[in-house]
């Protein structure tokens, strides 16, 4: 059995105005794996990657990270978290418009201590390694949908997370640009050993993965 890195449990979220959107969600999360969570629209996917990724916070239950609890009081350690214990892949790739493709890569280690050179070598080391070597000084808008979440995945994993969670990252791509996406995810996650984590309504993409959770009406079944 695989060492989990990530696990929840009895995890609840219910929104202003009574929508129960997670009802006691545990999961475990092997490390070094790809795991999906497959459910249909409405299900609590989103809800649960956003708790995950320390962008919001629980009603009830608990998030481990590496086996330590995560505090969603405590601010500055949750800030921490995002800059250095996970990756996040968005749907719209949200990469930052007037920053160049190199620069997004970069940017989560501004806010560390890494020397300029280091940080621009392990950028453009990182877009070479998503296949996009000479789009470095091209702006968002100049790329392609695929050619962007590539660059997303490469500022996903400048921080060297313990894992990167991705919210439907295909879901804004045509199908050969989806399977393109999901080899690259596969071949960093066998040659680095990287966790992933993937969110889809897709349940092919249950096939395509080493784990699978299913969710439903915000529960696992
Ligand atoms: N900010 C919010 N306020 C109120 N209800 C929300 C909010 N976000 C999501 N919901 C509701 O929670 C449920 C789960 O939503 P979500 O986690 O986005 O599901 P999924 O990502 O699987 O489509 C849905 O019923 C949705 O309408
Ligand atoms: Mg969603």
């Amino acid at each position: 059995m695989a060492e989990t890195i990530l696990e929840t449990v009895r995890l609840v979220r219910t929104y202003a105005g009574g929508v129960q959107a997670l009802k006691g969600v545990s999961i475990q999360v092997p490390k070094s794996k790809c795991t999906a969570i497959i459910g249909k629209s409405g299900s609590g996917k989103s809800t649960l990657m956003n708790i995950l990724g320390c962008l919001d916070a629980p009603t009830s239950g608990e998030v481990f990270i590496r086996g330590v609890p995560v505090d969603y009081t405590d601010t500055a350690r949750l800030i921490d978290l995002r800059r250095n214990e996970i990756g996040f892949v968005f749907q719209q790739f949200n990469l930052i418009p007037h920053l160049s493709a190199q620069e997004n890569v970069e940017y989560p280690l501004l806010f560390s201590y890494r020397p300029e050179k280091e940080r621009k070598d392990h950028a453009s080391a990182l877009l070479a390694r998503v296949g996009l070597e000479h789009r470095g000084s091209h702006y968002p808008g100049e790329l392609s949908g695929g050619e962007q979440q590539r660059v997303a995945i490469a500022r996903a994993l400048i921080s060297e997370p313990a894992v990167v969670l991705a919210d439907e990252p295909t879901g804004n791509l045509d199908s050969r640009t989806s399977d393109d996406i999901l080899d690259l995810i596969h071949e960093i996650n066998r040659k680095e050993g990287t966790t992933f984590l993937i969110v889809t309504h897709d349940a092919d993409l249950g096939d395509r993965v080493d784990h699978q959770i299913t969710l439903h009406d915000g529960g696992v079944i």
